[in-house]
């Protein structure tokens, strides 16, 4: 099958063709107006709505052109959009665009989870994954820990019980004046610091207690109160961000292992934008040689928002429940239990 997928999340307009056949991704596509949004700090929702819809129907002829097939329903037999959770103008789009697409060729069309998509999105990396294996997902909107039981059946673990990773990063990216998004600045620091240079010692929220849970928004607070100390003018704003790294990972990391003890398992993957983090890949390979544990990551460019792994994901659901209504509405706060 060759499976058209759209994701129009969050700032990201994606397109990407997926043959199931063959397993390979044919042609995919990311496109954003950061610099829109970076004047104002984060992401403007109207902007974004605004930007999926003047790329999206050119990006999905570019898709096609790439790939080498027509657009046309002789070649497409399944579309796939995300519906939520999201920004609800940009979901709007690409899932009107998907439906519309699927009406005027007669091809199934199905609406998928975004987290789904993160999910799944090892797939696309590492073939014939293992089930069941700890899932964490870090992203700017998302810090949760899954029991991966199959492809399609997720139980929760832990999740933040505030701002997720990415947001806590881009927070901290404010404070210290890096421009929006910040994740992977911070992270270079984090990597090429000196680990002997001085720096400030931030906690490590929650990681002593006996949940599997996240808190990252007090990491925010510690770090704004010591920029506003005079002690913060004896460090750089490299060594400042680098220790935000370090405790962001610590926590990540310490949760995640924790969940691969209690659940009994000796697979992690964990996916997401600040998955693509190469402090938290190195730290990850390091302490997993240690503990035991097989730890996995997507490419990179499936780890940050993607079209590719929203087809395989819809693949996945076309197979499990068949093609979904034209009724079917897009949800901005849709979990995976409400899928
Ligand atoms: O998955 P994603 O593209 O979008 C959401 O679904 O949220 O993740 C975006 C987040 C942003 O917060 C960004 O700062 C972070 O991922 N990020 C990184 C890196 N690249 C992106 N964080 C740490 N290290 C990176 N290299
Ligand atoms: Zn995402």
């Amino acid at each position: 099958m060759l499976i058209l997928g759209i994701d129009t999340s969050c700032d990201d307009t994606s397109v990407a063709l997926y043959d199931s056949d063959s397993g390979f991704i044919l042609a995919d596509a990311v496109s954003s107006r950061m610099e829109l949004h970076a004047r104002y700090g984060g992401v403007v929702p109207e902007i974004a709505a605004r930007q999926h819809l003047e790329l999206l129907l050119p990006m999905i002829e570019s898709v096609h052109e790439q790939a080498g097939v027509a657009p046309d329903p002789e070649t497409i037999d399944l579309i796939a959009a995300t519906r939520g959770p999201g920004l609800v103008g940009g979901l709007l789009v690409g899932f009107s665009c998907a439906k519309a697409l699927s009406l005027g060729w007669n091809v199934p069309f199905v609406g998928v989870n975004h987290l789904d998509g993160h999910l799944v999105s090892i797939s696309l990396t590492v073939k014939d994954i293992a089930f069941p294996h700890v899932a964490m997902i870090v992203s700017g909107g998302h810090s949760e820990i899954y029991r991966a039981i199959s492809p399609a059946e997720h139980r929760l673990l832990g999740e933040t019980r505030d701002d997720a990773a990415g947001e806590l990063l881009d927070k901290v990216g404010r404070l210290l004046q890096v421009g929006f998004p910040a994740g992977e600045t911070i992270d270079s620091w984090a990597m090429e610091i000196d680990p002997d240079e001085p720096h400030p010692k931030f906690p490590r929220p929650l990681l002593k207690q006996d949940n599997l849970e996240f808190s990252f928004s007090g990491l925010k607070t510690a770090c704004l109160y010591f920029l506003r100390s005079d002690e913060s003018k004896n460090y750089s704003r490299e060594s400042i961000g680098a220790e935000v790294m370090r405790s962001v990972v610590d926590c990540l990391l310490g949760r995640a292992f924790k969940a691969c003890k209690v659940e009994n398992l000796d697979t992690l993957v964990i996916s997401g934008g600040v998955a693509s983090s190469g402090y938290l890949r190195n730290e990850a390979s390091r302490r997993a040689q240690k503990a035991g544990l097989n730890v996995l990551f997507p490419d990179k460019k499936y780890c940050t928002d993607n079209a590719s792994m929203i087809a395989l994901a819809g693949l996945n659901r076309y197979q499990k429940s068949g093609p979904d209504p034209f009724d079917l509405d897009c949800e901005a706060s849709l979990t995976l239990s409400s899928n």
